[in-house]
């Protein structure tokens, strides 16, 4: 399995490499005894991660579902990369960083922290790469983009929290939330642009970042211990 920061599925990338400060770490079981399997592996920049959607809740698999790029429409599920699959099964195609002998440190992960890894590939640019493959309904529906403030008391907060590597989280925290992570219908329509003003929270790593939507600009507020919002909703 993966460790990633993202230890549920609001707020995890819907794709690898939209969240590039993002980051993620595959160990090799001991049992394995894949011992020097990663010998080489280093000479590449990016790897195919072929996994199982292991967090997948619904009992029902459907023929068209809703991407949130299209905003409400339906399509067939073959046509997107649902995680809702006959055969719940995932590809990413992530940056290495670095490989040690029982080790690969990555960037630009979509998986949810503990996402079982069934195979990793190394990423081959001369058959991978297609610069002229056509990318369907996609190809007309961009990402929709926001804009992200951080507010004084959240900078502090990061700084606490996560010291030398605060300017790593920041970045993450703010690549999530330029995807804006919510389901579709938070988002509203052009005639009521705003319809949920409520603050909203995620977990990233060991955070509870909390932060308010005002049309399409995120405002972060506070940055918590996950722990403590956990001793919260306890009492
Ligand atoms: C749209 S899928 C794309 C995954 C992969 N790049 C692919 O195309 O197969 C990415 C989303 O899957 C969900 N996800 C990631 N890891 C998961 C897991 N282990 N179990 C269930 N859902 C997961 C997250 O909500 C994430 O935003």
């Amino acid at each position: 399995m993966i460790e990633t920061p993202f230890k549920e599925r609001f707020g995890t990338p819907r794709q690898p490499s939209l969240v590039p400060s993002s980051w993620g770490i595959l160990r090799l079981r001991r049992d394995l005894n894949l011992f020097g399997s990663l010998e080489g592996l280093e000479g590449f920049s990016h790897a195919w991660l072929v996994f199982v959607f292991h967090e997948n809740q619904n009992k029902m698999v459907r023929a068209k579902i809703h991407p949130p790029r299209l905003e409400g429409e339906k399509i067939g599920l073959v046509a997107t990369r649902t995680p809702h699959r006959p055969n719940p099964i995932g590809l990413s195609a992530v940056k290495i960083e670095k490989v040690e002998d029982k080790a690969v440190y990555f960037s630009g992960v979509d998986l949810v922290d503990g996402t079982p890894i069934l195979d990793l590939k190394p990423y081959l640019p001369s058959s991978d790469c297609l610069p002229n493959a056509a990318a369907g309904w996609t190809s007309t529906r961009a990402e929709r983009q926001i804009t992200v403030a951080f507010s004084a008391q959240a900078l502090q907060d990061l700084v606490r929290l996560t010291a030398d590597r605060a300017v790593r989280f920041r970045a993450a925290i703010q690549e999530v939330l330029e995807l804006d992570p919510r389901p579709v219908f938070y988002r509203g329509t052009p005639e009521n642009p705003n319809p949920y003003t409520d603050v909203y929270g995620f977990r990233f790593d060991n955070l509870n970042v909390v932060y308010r939507m005002i049309e399409t600009r995120a405002e972060v507020l506070e940055i918590q211990p996950w722990s403590e919002r956990e001793e919260a909703t306890r009492r």
